[in-house]
């Protein structure tokens, strides 16, 4: 089935969300797990204090000209099994492996990683044909509906049926943060 987007289109939506988050004086760190040639990470990590890279592959290049750069050259996993719990991220954009129990790892370890508030986005989490949960997607539109049925209380998530997918997670003990 043709859709009428293309490969890179999720990348005007995460600055978007990150400009809303850096004009609410809410992001400080960013995460991006999995890079590929960094169209999305050189549009963001400019918006933030501090913008984390990982990567198994050897994205470095492409993303070295960012001086706000903490580069990590390995799996999602030893990453964020080693990140120092005290640094917590703003804005988190999971984007590496879509088997569905990669893309549930990634998030259950990088669940306490995130402040109150914080957001996380999940891409490809809603092909548009079954051809694509096997092949561009795979299934981590099954890690999205985990979320839903297993985080309640923890967060609020929604799926934008577009752009093969993005899903929001907000990080949250309270409708509004400021309110005690
Ligand atoms: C879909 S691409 C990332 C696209 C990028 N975020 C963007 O917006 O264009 C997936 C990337 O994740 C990396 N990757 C896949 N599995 C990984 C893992 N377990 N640990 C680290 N990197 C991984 C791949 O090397 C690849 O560069």
């Amino acid at each position: 089935m043709k859709v009428p987007f293309g490969k890179n289109d999720h990348v005007k939506f995460v600055k978007s969300i990150a400009i809303g988050l850096k004009n609410a004086k809410a992001l400080n760190r960013y995460l991006e797990l999995g890079i590929r040639e960094g169209p999305c990470f050189n549009v963001v990590a400019p918006l933030a204090e501090e913008a984390y890279a990982v990567d198994y592959k050897d994205c470095y290049k492409y993303i070295s000209e960012n001086n706000n750069l903490i580069w990590y050259h390995g799996t999602t996993v030893s990453f964020l099994k080693n990140h120092d719990k005290s640094k917590k991220f703003d804005l988190v954009f999971i984007d590496a492996d879509h088997k569905h129990e990669s893309s549930l790892e990634d998030f259950n370890l990088v669940f306490p990683l995130v402040n109150d508030n914080g957001l996380i986005l999940l891409h490809d989490t809603y092909p548009t044909c079954k051809k694509l949960t096997v092949g561009y997607c795979k299934d981590s539109y099954k890690t999205a509906d985990y979320i839903r049925r297993n985080y309640f209380n923890k967060c609020e998530i929604v799926t934008l049926p577009f752009y093969y997918g993005i899903s929001i997670v907000r990080k949250l003990d309270r409708q509004l943060l400021w309110m005690k």
